[in-house]
């Protein structure tokens, strides 16, 4: 078991929750709009500090709250890890302003920063929108790059957060610069964005180097899946493309291959000082172009993932059915490669995907769920699940965010 008790206050719908876990398996039922995700929002916030689908904080913050004197949301979960008990815990308490929240985070009662608390409990989150993940905006894809990787790999994630803070400042001098009109090419200038240039092709450099050799080791395994689900018709390929050439391949064939014409991606190991060097060169030959932008042009913040089948764009090309094949042989791939890293498997939230899958893709996802410890996964449907199935987990009815046993 990884984790072994959660317990809510305040926390969306559920004024009280809780719950312990005391089977690999748990399955929770319930109607519509009864707490369901809200509960697996809470688990995947302790993996990963944030709220998935909250665009900001405080809305996860219960509304029955307001009736407290202080209102406060606390997430608490004691997960198990190397046979040693670990209990995390999130609290957003309220600011003076009366607007904004602040988040504290402990780890056995100590505190601690975000950072430390991501990768202590590792889980992977599979929801009926992933096939975003293909069809939607790069934005999407980045986001679920980092919160994957900031799991299995500190130094990608104390790299991400400094390549951010430096953007933003490179960001801001830009603006500036280019309010003031300045000669792009006056020493002056050029002395105050080489300082920048080299944080921000430095840490870049480490985000970029970890999310090709990431991708790469994805996309071996999601394309064994792939050719499952598609019958052995259908070659998956994933590309990383970045903003700018990182150094595996020649101009032209990386222009190629944003353009789509080249089918075969380069899978060799990308190393982060060969990206760095080839990012300050791009700095420094566009900075006329970023000075008149205004703002950064190039780096992992322009980063996308593209999705092939048999070499054509999924996005563009693919139907449905092949971008949610494509989306969840991703995911499926993460877990691999998760359990990989680290040398044990994360847990596994299924958020009501079975009764958005055909018989196959859901037999795939049902035996993933025997190479995990751990799996929580909700429906709304108990028909979704065999009976077999059902005997073997923990099962749970959810309404109106209050949790009771099914026996
Ligand atoms: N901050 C909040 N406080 C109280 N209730 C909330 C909050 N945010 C969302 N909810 C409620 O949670 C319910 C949705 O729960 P959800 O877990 O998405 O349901 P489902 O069981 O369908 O997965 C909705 O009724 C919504 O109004
Ligand atoms: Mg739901």
């Amino acid at each position: 078991m990884l984790l072994s008790r959660l317990s809510l206050t305040h926390f969306r719908n559920y004024r009280r929750l809780e719950i312990a876990f005391d089977a690999p398996l748990t399955l929770l039922q319930g109607r519509n709009a009864q707490g369901k995700t809200n509960l697996l929002e809470a688990i995947f916030m302790l993996a990963t500090s944030k709220a998935v689908h909250a665009s900001q904080e405080r809305e996860i913050v219960g509304w029955q709250a307001d009736n407290e004197p202080i209102p406060f949301c606390r997430v608490l979960g004691v997960a198990t890890l190397d046979g040693r008990s670990v209990e995390l815990e999130i609290v957003l308490s309220p600011r003076g302003d009366g607007v904004n929240f602040t988040k504290q985070i402990k780890i056995n009662g100590v505190a601690k920063r975000a950072m430390d608390l991501v990768g202590v409990l590792r889980a992977v989150l599979f929801l009926p929108q992933d096939i975003k993940l293909v069809d939607g905006g790069p934005g999407e894809r980045r986001h679920y790059l980092d919160v994957a990787l900031c799991q299995i790999d500190k130094t990608y994630c104390r790299a991400l957060s400094a390549f951010q803070r430096v953007l933003l400042q490179r960001n801001s001098l830009l603006k500036q610069l280019r309010e003031q009109e300045v000669n792009p090419t006056s020493p002056a200038v050029d002395a105050q964005l080489a300082f920048w240039d080299e944080k921000l092709a430095h840490h870049g450099a480490v985000v970029m180097a970890r999310r090709h050799n990431f991708i790469v080791e994805l996309e071996q395994i999601a394309a064994e899946r792939h050719a499952e689900l598609s019958g052995g018709r259908e070659r998956l390929a994933l590309h990383y493309l970045p903003s700018f050439n990182p150094g595996l391949l020649a101009d032209r064939e990386f222009d190629l291959l944003r353009d789509g014409l080249l089918t075969d991606a380069p899978t060799s190991r990308l190393e982060a000082n060969v990206v760095a060097m080839a990012y300050q060169r791009k700095l420094a030959a566009r900075r006329v172009r970023e000075l008149a932008a205004g703002t950064t042009l190039y780096g992992p913040h322009r980063d996308d993932l593209r999705f092939l089948a048999n070499g054509r764009d999924l996005r563009v090309y693919g139907s449905r059915g092949q971008q949610r094949s494509a989306a969840l042989s991703l995911k499926l791939a993460e877990v691999r490669a998760m359990t990989a890293a680290t040398g044990l498997a994360p847990l596994l939230l299924l958020d009501d995907v079975m009764s958005e899958l055909d018989a196959e893709r859901r037999a795939m996802l049902l035996a993933v769920i025997d190479d995990v410890p751990q799996a929580i996964v909700t429906t709304t449907d108990w028909e979704d699940f065999t009976p077999e199935f059902r005997q073997r987990a923990r099962c749970f009815y959810v309404h109106s965010g209050i949790v009771e046993t099914v026996v």
